[in-house]
This record gives structure tokens, sequence and C-alpha cells, in this order.
């Protein structure tokens, strides 16, 4: 059964969450048949899944497609999407009318990448029934702004600016944050300060839970790898060896066998001619 929210905050401090993204219905079958805590529908599907440059050049109405294929994929577990950059850069009426698409097409919480600028936005959201996770350090949205993708909080101004974002968003309402590319200590000292949830992706492991990207963690996607990633399975090599065998079959006449074809009796052409 889907956990509740307050099921997932009983979690703060103890047994670890463990999320993954996805993107559609397999991958996010595959998420609720190994007992994944929550799955997120992040924009990393503009790059991982879409074949974008960056994950600002995604949509809210493609969001919205893979998040019905998520959901219809994994209908016990709990579901996160993320709101496309734009929409906090919109102001309060448009980020708060793509929460509502979100929700509306399955999600049980939104994303929002974003620092103190955001907190006010969250605290409106909160007060107004929408589950809300923040998203702090290394924000995709905003790399170019931030210098490229690189840790953050790794010196004393940029770790003051993530730790005060961090108990601005808890004190809103934020059920969790999103710690992405930070040192280990600091995420530790936000998790001891706020009652949020912290999911880290890079950030060391003091957090109250995990989050990787499902083609980092699968060998999927090979354009690079981030510091912080394990990869559990080479699933892309092993792909692309299965489909050369199957090639190479197709053009030596290895398959399809009768064991793959279709009879019918043989008087069927005989009649037919
Ligand atoms: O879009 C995404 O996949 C994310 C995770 C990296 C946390 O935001």
């Amino acid at each position: 059964m889907k956990p509740s929210l307050k099921e997932l905050r009983a979690r703060k401090g103890g047994e670890r969450l463990a999320l993954v993204t996805a993107y559609d219905a397999p991958g996010a079958r595959q998420a609720e048949l190994a007992g994944i805590d929550a799955v997120l529908v992040g924009d990393s599907l503009g790059m991982v899944v879409l074949g974008y440059s960056s994950t600002t050049q995604v949509t809210l109405a493609e969001m919205l497609h893979h998040l019905r294929a998520v959901c219809r994929g994994a209908q016990d577990t709990f579901v996160i999407a993320d709101v496309p950059f734009g929409y906090l850069q919109r102001g309060k009426r448009a980020l708060a009318s793509a929460c509502v698409e979100l929700i509306q097409a399955g999600a049980d919480a939104v994303k929002i990448e974003g620092g103190l600028e955001a907190a006010a936005a969250v605290r409106w959201l909160v007060e107004r029934g929408v589950p809300v996770v923040g998203h702090l350090g290394l924000t995709p949205q905003t790399a170019t702004a931030l210098g490229g993708y690189h840790a953050q909080g790794r010196d004393l101004a940029s770790a003051r600016r993530i730790f005060e974002a961090a108990l601005a968003l808890d004190a809103a309402g934020a059920f969790a944050l999103v710690l992405e590319a930070v040192p280990a200590t600091l995420a530790a000292r936000i998790r001891q300060r706020c009652q949020a949830l912290t999911i880290g992706i890079g950030a060391g492991a003091d957090c109250d839970g995990q989050i990787l990207v499902y083609h980092d963690l699968l060998g999927i996607f090979d354009r690079f790898t981030p510091k912080f990633v394990r990869r559990y399975a080479e699933l892309g090599e092993e792909a692309v060896a299965a489909l050369r065998r199957y090639r190479e079959e197709v053009r030596g006449g290895g398959f399809p066998t009768p064991a793959h074809s279709f009879s019918a009796p043989p008087s069927l052409l005989d009649e037919l001619e």
C-alpha cells in the first residue's frame, strides 16, 4: 500500500529512505517491486530520457506525460514530481497552477528547486495543502548561475546560504529537502536542525534518505557519471550487447526460429491459391 506522508515523515532519524527517479511505467514498476520508498519524476528526464543538454528545457507538458506513466506503473508508491524550470521564476500564480496540474496528474508531492527566494511560495503552497519537497545545493535548473555543475557549500558564504535556506524551507513547511552535492558535514547539520527529512544525493550518509537517478544507478546513462553515483548494474552495456546479438541473428537467419512462429493447417496454402 502507498505510504502516507505521515508515515514517510515518521522515518525522520530512523530507518533511511531509499528513493530513485522514475520516468515511465516499467521503471516505476521495477522501483515498486524493489520496495523503493518513493519515486521522483525528476526533470533529469530531460537529460537521461529526452536527450536535452540540460533540465531547463523540460516543459510542464513533458513532465505531466511522464508523471502519468509513472503513476500507472507504480500505484502503491509515493510519487514526487519536479516543478520544471520557469514556474518559480514566473511567480506564485504560475507556480501554483503548475503544482495543481502535477497533483491532478497523480503526484503525491511536488519538488521545487530554490533557496531562500522559494520559502514564501513554499509556505503559501503548504498552507493550501500542497506537500512540497525543497531542493538545495547543486540545483541543476540554475547550474549556470551557480557557475556549473559543481559541489556547493564548500566555503562559508555558500554553506551559510544553503543552511539558511534549509531552515527557511523547513519553517515554511517543506516535508523533505533534497540536498545535492554538498559537504557531508553540512548535510548532517541540516538534518539535525530541520524537521524535514533530508534526502541526499552527493551529501554523504548522514541524511534521512538517499536518491539516485535511475539511469545512473543502472548504468544506462553514459554521457557522464557524477562522483556521487554508485552504478549497481551496467544495463546500458547489456542492452547494446543484446541488440547486437539480435542484429546478428536476424542477419544470419538464427532468429526467428519455428518456436517464434505461428502454424496453420497445410491445406490453408492449397486453398489460398
Ligand atoms: O531531477 C532529478 O532527477 C533530481 C534528482 C537528482 C534529485 O532532482
